[in-house]
């Protein structure tokens, strides 16, 4: 549309140019004629009225009339009229009062004969025609009218040359801009269909839904975007699917032993005082068991709901010491030896609950997975702005393939192992999400049958780190 628009104003501006041009010399032409001729029409001379507009008609190309006040022509520098009556529209506007008036015939559609013979300038020309009116005055008052036929046809020409262009430009330049917008259109409706499709699907519970990612532009960004986040989706909610299954069987597990305990208590006859203390006791092991792995998994998801640290100064030295004195009775218990060396004094910003935990269930773990007269060493000392912990044994070891799995939820390198331990793999979990909560790091590094060593990394707090 706007092409049109822009064409159609060119072609008028471009016309109204070439034809006010012409217009305005032919007017002046007929004017200045028509005031020669004044003078011929008073005296009457038509002799001379004929020779001079035949002259004129040829210097000029044109063919002249000369009309009195009641339209008959009186000269015809063409003399095919003479004598007879001609009235077009700019006589007519010039008999009423108007100086001059000029307008355009197509004398090749102009319909009858006579009019066509009347207008044409040159008789084998059949074409456009511009037709001017020019008054003829004597002392004030209106003695006849001066009509002066040109050809206008090669501005028409010209005109409709120019036209073509334009047009044939227009239609080029609208066929072009037309693929193009249908190539940019397919480019850009294609993904967002297939996004739309994709997001569709997810929406519906299909987390596996990708969408093909093509070329490189904001498209293909926003395709990757979804892609990473349709799939860190679907890891979620595997992990989710896998963490609820394993939780449920940890849970189960406790429970079918107790049932078959009280089974075989609520059979027996006679009643066994022995068995059913032993029994009851065992019971009451599992019940135990049953609520560490509820309050694990309680901690767990208080973690993962975004949990608040309660923030202070402590003394991690400290902290590490009270840990360790806490589990010398179990090392004792086990025939391992348990011991502690503080190089500096240190302080972390920390939640101590949650530091106390996470140091426990390291040396706890140490004490677990080594055999009877094995040894666990707990140091601290200072890296730059950090406070390293660091728990070696010289337990059972970790395979290599099990080293990157022990943070992961339920994890555990031998099930019958940790079973007779009573583990349910969730220690290390919370040990590593507690640990980033602080900012923190956590790594384990283990040779099979020769023992294992956890580095833990805090930062240490401002003053300290300063200093
Ligand atoms: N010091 C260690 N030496 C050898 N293996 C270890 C050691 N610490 C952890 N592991 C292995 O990593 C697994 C995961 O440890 P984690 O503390 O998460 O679970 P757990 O000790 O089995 O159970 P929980 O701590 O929940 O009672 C353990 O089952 C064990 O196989
Ligand atoms: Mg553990």
């Amino acid at each position: 549309m706007a092409f049109s628009v822009i064409g159609f104003s060119l072609i008028q501006l471009v016309g109204e140019y070439l034809f006010t041009q012409r217009t305005r010399d032919d007017q002046r032409i007929a004017e200045a004629l028509a005031e020669e001729f004044s003078d011929y029409l008073v005296s009457f001379d038509v002799r001379a009225m004929y020779d001079a507009a035949l002259e004129a008609s040829r210097a000029e190309q044109c063919r002249i009339l000369v009309l009195d006040p009641m339209c008959v022509v009186q000269v015809d520098s063409a003399s095919a009229m003479n004598g007879s009556r001609f009235i077009t529209r700019e006589i007519g506007s010039v008999l009423a009062g108007a100086p001059s008036d000029y307008g355009f015939y197509d004398v090749g559609n102009a319909g009858t004969y006579w009019f066509r013979a009347t207008l044409t300038a040159f008789p084998e020309a059949d074409a456009m025609t511009g037709v001017y009116a020019a008054g003829i005055t004597s002392g004030g008052s209106r003695i006849g009218v001066l009509v002066y036929i040109s050809q206008v046809q090669e501005i028409y020409e010209s005109l409709r040359d120019i036209q073509v262009k334009i047009m044939s430009w227009m239609v080029i330049v609208a066929l072009a801009v037309l693929l193009v917008n249908m190539l940019v259109l397919r480019t850009i409706t294609r993904p967002i269909g297939e996004l739309n499709e994709g997001i569709s699907r997810m929406g519906k519970g299909d987390l596996s839904a990708r969408v093909s990612v093509r070329g490189k532009n904001e498209f293909s960004d926003l395709a990757k975007a979804f892609n990473s986040m349709s799939e860190r989706l679907e890891q979620l909610d595997n992990s989710r699917n896998q963490f609820v299954s394993n939780a449920s069987h940890e849970l189960k597990t406790p429970l079918s032993t107790m049932k078959i305990l009280i089974e075989t208590l609520l059979y027996q006859d006679p009643m066994d005082t022995g068995m059913t203390k032993e029994f009851l006791n065992d019971i009451n092991q599992e019940i135990d068991r049953l609520s560490r792995i509820v309050s694990d998994l309680l901690t767990l998801v208080n973690i993962d709901d975004g949990i608040k640290l309660n923030l202070e100064e402590l003394d991690i030295g400290a902290l590490l010491q009270d840990q360790v004195k806490r589990l010398t009775p179990l090392a004792r218990e086990n025939g391992i030896e348990l011991d502690c060396s503080v190089k500096d004094s240190l302080e972390v910003n920390g939640d101590t609950l949650k530091l106390q935990q996470v140091v426990y269930n390291i040396i706890d773990n140490a004490i677990k997975y080594t055999p009877r007269g094995g040894e666990v060493h707990c140091t601290l000392a200072r890296s730059g702005k950090t406070a390293v912990i660091r728990v070696a044994d010289t337990g059972v070891g970790i395979p290599e393939a099990d080293l990157p799995h022990i943070f992961d939820r339920f994890y555990r390198v031998d099930k019958a192992r940790s079973r007779e331990t009573g583990g349910t793999g969730l220690g290390l979990s919370i040990v590593r999400q507690f640990v980033l909560l602080h900012g923190g790091s956590i790594e384990a590094k283990s040779t099979l049958g020769k023992g294992s060593t956890f580095i833990i990394e805090l930062p240490l707090s401002g003053r300290k780190a300063e200093a």
